[in-house]
């Protein structure tokens, strides 16, 4: 059984590109689409004014920094986690395993759970897959992601493998976790660009059933996680083509704007990442024509836009020069409107890329969009 009040439908597609709808009882979600990154409920620096303005309908958060700041119970009080940022659309939450790995100290990895310490004050914790289903009930977020175990980029091919197989006896935990109402819930295939671990463990995850329920949406997790870029793609070309067509597919913490091509090409619906806003924070700038670092002192009397092709507020109203002086002054509106401008990329991006597939050109218009970038990026 799936989850009642979420639905995806297939309505264009363009070789193995697809053009899709997923609807949520929050959010109706044009895919491809690109989910900004509001780890600890805010997209950093932005209002839900602005995130909505970038086209974004489904954002994502993060269980592991909610539950310790400021509390899993106290969200729930607030009335969930769209309610608690005043947010009018669909959140999504990873499920807490990923950023420990990332983040907290001391972890240990056993059968039934991990246990690590807070990167914040140094505490004893412990996530298993029923505590993060728990947690992220009471969090209420639209799409809970299963607990997995993602092994760290080039590690040899037994340890993935057991990684796998900790990953599907965790999912299956996952399935029969108590359930909350309107939530959906995703499984995470794993098996870093080994084609053949990946494909069999996604039989495994899609084919999945427990306690008379299914995942709603299938994520490719452990990518982007140090491997060789054409290795990811390759891996992306194989496996993606083959995961189930009436489900939304998402591809965890990828990318570049040059990933997002590859990646929709091959069929997937769903992005998440940090560069659009933590690369902001940096002085860097996404553009039509490659990365910009506003920083260099060639903006300092350039009266012209971030990016002439873009129709965002920033481009529409401020300079280069002004952009690079609050930077160099290291005033917080620099980072604020060059976020704001990222994300609008990002969000032109994917709208450009489902207007292609719509109208059947995707792939030639993709591989020219690249390489313009290529040909600027500095
Ligand atoms: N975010 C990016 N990659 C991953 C992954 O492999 N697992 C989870 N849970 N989150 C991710
Ligand atoms: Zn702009």
């Amino acid at each position: 059984m799936r989850t009642e009040g979420f639905s995806y439908r297939e309505i264009a597609r363009d070789g193995d590109a697809r053009r899709g709808v997923f609807t949520t009882p929050r959010a109706v979600v044009q895919t491809p689409v690109f989910m900004p990154v509001g780890t600890l409920a805010t997209v950093k620096s932005q209002s839900p004014d602005e995130i909505e303005a970038t086209g974004a309908r489904l954002i994502l958060a993060n269980t592991y920094h909610l539950w310790l700041r400021p509390g899993a119970e106290i969200v729930d009080a607030m009335g969930g986690v769209q309610k608690f940022q005043s947010w009018p659309h669909a959140v999504l939450t990873d499920s807490g395993g990923f950023q420990v790995f990332s983040l907290a100290d001391l972890r240990t990895i056993d059968d039934e759970g991990v246990s690590f310490k807070s990167h914040l004050d140094g505490r004893p914790l412990r996530l298993t897959p029923e505590e993060s289903m728990r947690i992220q009930a009471l969090l209420g977020s639209d799409v809970a992601m299963a607990f997995d175990e993602c092994p760290p980029g080039g590690a040899e091919r037994p340890i993935i493998e057991k990684a796998l197989r900790r990953t599907s006896a965790w999912a299956r935990r996952c399935l029969l976790s108590p359930w909350r109402e309107g939530q959906a819930r995703f499984g995470i295939v794993q098996g870093a660009t080994h084609v053949d671990l990946r494909l069999s463990h996604l039989d495994e995850i899609a084919g999945m059933e427990a306690g008379g329920r299914e995942f709603d949406g299938i994520a490719l997790g452990g990518f982007s996680v140090g491997e060789p870029i054409p290795e990811m793609y390759r891996a992306l070309s194989e496996i993606t083509p083959k995961m189930p067509t009436d489900k939304p597919r998402y591809l965890m913490g990828v990318g570049t704007p040059y990933d997002l091509l590859h990646a929709i090409g091959c069929g997937i619906d769903l992005f998440d990442c940090v560069l659009p806003t933590r690369n902001a924070r940096n002085a860097q700038a996404l553009t039509w024509s490659g990365r910009v670092n506003m920083k260099q002192a060639r903006h300092k009397r350039d009266e012209s836009p971030i990016d002439r092709e873009c129709d965002c507020p920033v481009c529409a109203r401020h300079s280069r020069a002004y952009l690079h002086h609050l930077i160099r002054a290291e005033e917080m509106l620099g980072a604020r409107l060059l976020t704001q401008h990222n994300l609008w990329f990002y969000g032109a991006l994917t709208r450009r890329a489902r207007e292609k597939i719509e109208a059947g050109g995707y792939h030639a218009w993709a591989a020219e969009a690249a390489a313009k970038m290529r040909e600027g990026d500095e």
